[in-house]
């Protein structure tokens, strides 16, 4: 198993300061749902995509079972490269239908990345891995090229960055390709706003938590002096932009100290802090965006209903 990183944990703590500082002195104040993912956001991610209530996990491994074969025959790829991998958990599905002779994970936590690569290497021991310690919005360009690659951005993460990233996103990932590469993409999919709800605001906590977290992360990285307790986990529907917005909301009137940032922030009781955007799509937008980027689509797949959404597409 080789490991690169792209990003290391310097690199993570000069990000973190100015992401912190130009967040935090905002109106809205915001937070990039990256810092989520320390060693504790990706467990909590890992319960959370285990929930009743939290369908898009479930959905795509019920599409990925039916399709994996279908895709490896369109693509015939003979490397899978995953962004945002996490656990890669689903992508086992890909790696048995594809036999890939590469797999090459990507992912910004450390912890969640060399935990599934060394799993993964062992359950398929002919198989090379390369993991990425990296950051899909800033590294795509410094992928590797390798024989024949299918690039899998799985989980409807994609919905966690908003149009202009995604626009920039989409842009670099082409440019990292050559024509004929390919592309599978998860996007969650637009439908009634109650169980999108749910699926971000779980019965027990465990979103709150995963929320809750990224102030943890903030008092450990930058010592920092929030008090967890007094936030309120927010789960909003935003029927324009079509997405959820998770928050926290400030249940007092609060000061908070940044002793690494030399910042004292003032929330006001009720005063929201934005912490993720998770856009939900129609097949039409995936399509469109897509195609702005040098991508021709060439199959979209879904569950009977219509809660996920996979497409196939290939660098033109
Ligand atoms: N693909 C998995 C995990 C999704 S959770 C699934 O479908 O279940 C989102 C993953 O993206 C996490 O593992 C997180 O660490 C990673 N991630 C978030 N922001 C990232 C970034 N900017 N660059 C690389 N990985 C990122
Ligand atoms: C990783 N990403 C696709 C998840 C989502 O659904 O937007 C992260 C998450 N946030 C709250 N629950 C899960």
């Amino acid at each position: 198993m080789e490991l690169d990183i792209y990003l290391d944990h310097t690199d993570l703590a000069k990000q973190l300061r100015a992401d912190a500082s130009a967040g935090l002195t905002a109106t809205p104040k915001w937070l990039s749902p990256r810092w989520f993912y320390d060693a504790r956001g990706s467990d909590l991610f890992e319960e959370i995509t285990q929930l009743d209530e939290y369908y898009p996990t479930r959905t795509e491994r019920a599409i990925l079972t039916e399709r994996a074969h279908e895709i490896a025959e369109l693509t015939g790829a003979r490397t899978l490269v995953e962004l945002g991998s996490g656990s890669s958990d689903k992508t086992r599905l890909l790696l048995d239908a594809l036999s890939p002779a590469l797999f090459m994970p990507l992912d910004v936590s450390v912890s969640a990345l060399k935990a599934a690569a060394v799993a993964v290497h062992a359950e398929y021991p002919n198989m090379r891995v390369h993991a990425l310690v990296a950051d899909f919005n800033r590294h795509l360009e410094r992928i590797p090229r390798a024989e024949s690659r299918l690039v899998a951005f799985l989980g409807g993460t994609i919905g966690n960055l908003i149009p202009e990233e995604r626009a920039r996103f989409y842009a670099e990932l082409r440019g990292a390709l050559e024509p004929g590469e390919w592309l599978l993409l998860g996007t969650d999919l637009v439908k009634d706003p109650g169980t999108l709800v749910r699926a971000y605001d779980d019965a027990a906590g465990v979103t709150a938590e995963f929320n809750k977290n990224v102030l943890l992360v903030l008092n450990r990285e930058l010592g920092a002096d929030f008090d967890v307790d007094s936030f309120a986990h927010v789960a909003h529907w935003d029927a324009e932009h079509e997405w959820i917005e998770m928050r926290l909301r400030a249940e007092r009137d609060m000061r908070v100290h940044l002793q690494r940032l030399d910042l004292t922030v003032e929330f006001a009781a009720k005063e929201e802090l934005h912490t993720e955007v998770s856009a939900k799509f129609r097949e039409e937008g995936v399509a469109t965006e897509l195609r702005a980027a040098g991508f021709e689509p060439l199959r979209w797949w879904t569950d009977p209903d219509d809660l996920f959404g996979l497409t196939l597409a290939v660098a033109s």
